[in-house]
Formats: structure tokens, sequence, C-alpha cells
């Protein structure tokens, strides 16, 4: 049975997601996505920056599993804030899905990510596009909305000017890095904040308290890791292109003591 959580929308999120960044557009990534849904993968985590929704199209098309049992996320690149070019990126990764719908749309930052310490510049384009996804969202196009890599005042900007609130935050979360304020801000907004780079991209699996952890729970470091994200409420979204990993990281749903917890939060790279 896939877990999942209920948005504000009342919509389902299975709570672990497959991530497709670095997947690039070809053959390969089409049978990594094939194996991803063979070991129970019903939720991917893809952009039109990632340039391989083609790819997951075809491997989804491929697996004949319907529809309406898989969770498809996508994203409006960071550097579009022009209604009319949202629109046709958004029109281009449905047909590149090889779907009528996604289940949550996102802006994928604020601004060019080389921009993206004065955002306030973007203000008026974050608006632009916000709309454009409350006009997708309204006509069933996007069965949720929302942002990722947002700062707070990114946040009220376009909650001054939404009728529609962003529903999803999707920020890179895992254990060691303090994200207090936007996770403080996704509760107050009741917003699900998705995790990415869950493992730090990897490089927190070789961390020794982690592999003492690991032990201590016959696990491994990347599942108690994927647990500590979900243990505080967020979903994780881990990539990898290895079939037993793919495995390892949905097989995380046991528990962690409170002061494992507050271990994990505290630890260094
Ligand atoms: N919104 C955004 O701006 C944004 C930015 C970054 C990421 N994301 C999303 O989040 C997803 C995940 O983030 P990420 O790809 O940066 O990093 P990640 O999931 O934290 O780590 C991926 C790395 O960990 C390795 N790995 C995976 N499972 C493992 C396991 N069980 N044991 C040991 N190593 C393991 C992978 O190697 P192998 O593949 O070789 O197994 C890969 O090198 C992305 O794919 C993307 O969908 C979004």
């Amino acid at each position: 049975m896939m877990h999942s959580r209920l948005l504000i929308n009342q919509t389902e999120m299975p709570s672990v997601g497959f991530g497709t960044w670095r997947l690039e557009a070809n053959s390969i990534t089409q049978s990594i996505i094939l194996d991803a849904l063979k070991a129970g993968y019903r939720h991917f985590d893809t952009a039109a920056f990632y340039q391989n929704e083609l790819s997951i199209g075809r491997a989804i098309r491929q697996s004949d599993i319907p529809r309406e049992s898989l969770y498809l996320t996508s994203k409006v690149p960071s550097h579009i804030k022009d209604p009319q070019a949202t629109l046709d990126i958004f029109e281009q990764t449905l047909r590149d899905l090889k779907t009528d719908y996604v289940d949550l749309y996102l802006i994928h930052g604020p601004a060019p990510k080389s921009e993206r310490h004065e955002s306030h510049r973007y203000n008026k384009g974050n608006v632009d596009v916000w709309q454009v996804l409350e006009k997708l969202y309204l006509e069933g196009k996007a069965r949720a909305i929302g942002v990722s890599n947002f700062s707070l005042n990114d946040l009220d900007n376009i909650r001054q000017h939404a009728s529609i609130l962003p529903m999803v935050h999707q920020i890179p979360f895992y254990a060691g890095l303090d994200q207090q304020a936007l996770c403080e801000d996704a509760h107050t907004h009741r917003m699900i904040i998705q995790a990415y780079s869950p493992l730090a991209k990897g490089e927190l699996v070789k961390h020794p308290t982690v592999i003492q952890l690991a032990t201590k729970y016959q696990k491994t470091p990347a599942q108690i890791l994927l647990q500590y994200c979900l243990a505080l409420g967020t979903v994780p979204l881990p990539k990898t292109q290895h079939q037993a990993r793919m495995k390892e990281n949905l097989d995380v749903f046991f528990d962690l003591a409170e002061d494992d917890l507050q271990t994990l939060k505290h630890i260094e790279p």
C-alpha cells in the first residue's frame, strides 16, 4: 500500500516521490522510469528544465499503468515569467508526458538561479506566472499548484496577489539543513513541503552518524535519511538509477526515536 499525504485542496500525494533530475532524455532514462514503476513508485518529480519529460511519458505509456494511479509533478522553468510562455511550456509538458493534466505544477524558482538573490526584481513576473497556474488549476489541467525555491518574501509577494494560495513548496531538505523558517511558513499556510535532495545528493549516506543510526535500526543510511524527512512531515523525492536502491528508498516506513531525530536535525556535513 502506498502511503499518501492530503493537500489543503483534499488531493492526495504519495508520500515518497521519484526524483528525475539529471536523468537525460534517452532510452536509458525510459528504462530507469520503467524500473521505478515496477519497484512501486507512482509519484514522479520532473520539470521542463530536466528535458526528460518525453522519456518519462514514453515509459509511462509502455508500462500500461493507468494515468489515475500516477502522480506527476512538473514545473515552469525559473526563467519564464511571461503568461503566454508559461502556457506554451505547460502544453509542451502535457504533450511530452502524454497526459491531459499534471497532478502538481510548480514555479521552479522565483528567478533564474544566478539571480535568485535579487528575486524581488521578478515580483511582477512571478505573479503573472502564478495567475496562469491558477487558471490551469481551475480548468483541471493542474490538480494542485505550488512553488519551489521561494524565499519568505517571494511567498509573500504571491500571497498578496493570489486568489488561490500555493499548496506545496518544494525545497532542499535533508538532515542537518535548517529550513525552520520555510517549514514554519508551510505549517502556517497548510502547504506540504516536498524535500528535494533528501540524501544531500548522496553525500549524507556516508556520514558517520547516519551510518551509526543505520546499524542501530538495522536499516540503510538512505532509509534513515528518508524516514527523517517523513518524520518531519515532508515528502522526500529521492533519485536513483539503481533498481536495488529504488526498492530500498521506498521501504522507509518505520519510527525513529525523538532523540535520534534531534541528532539528525543537528548533524554537520
Ligand atoms: N526544485 C528544484 O530546484 C530541485 C533541485 C534539485 C532536485 N530536485 C528534485 O529532487 C530530486 C532528488 O534530488 P537529487 O537528485 O539532487 O539528490 P538526492 O536524491 O538527495 O541524491 C541522489 C544521489 O544519491 C544516490 N542515491 C540514491 N539512493 C541511494 C541509496 N539508497 N544509497 C546510496 N546512494 C543513493 C544517487 O546515486 P544513483 O543514482 O547512482 O543511485 C544520486 O547520486 C531530483 O532528482 C529532482 O527531482 C528539485
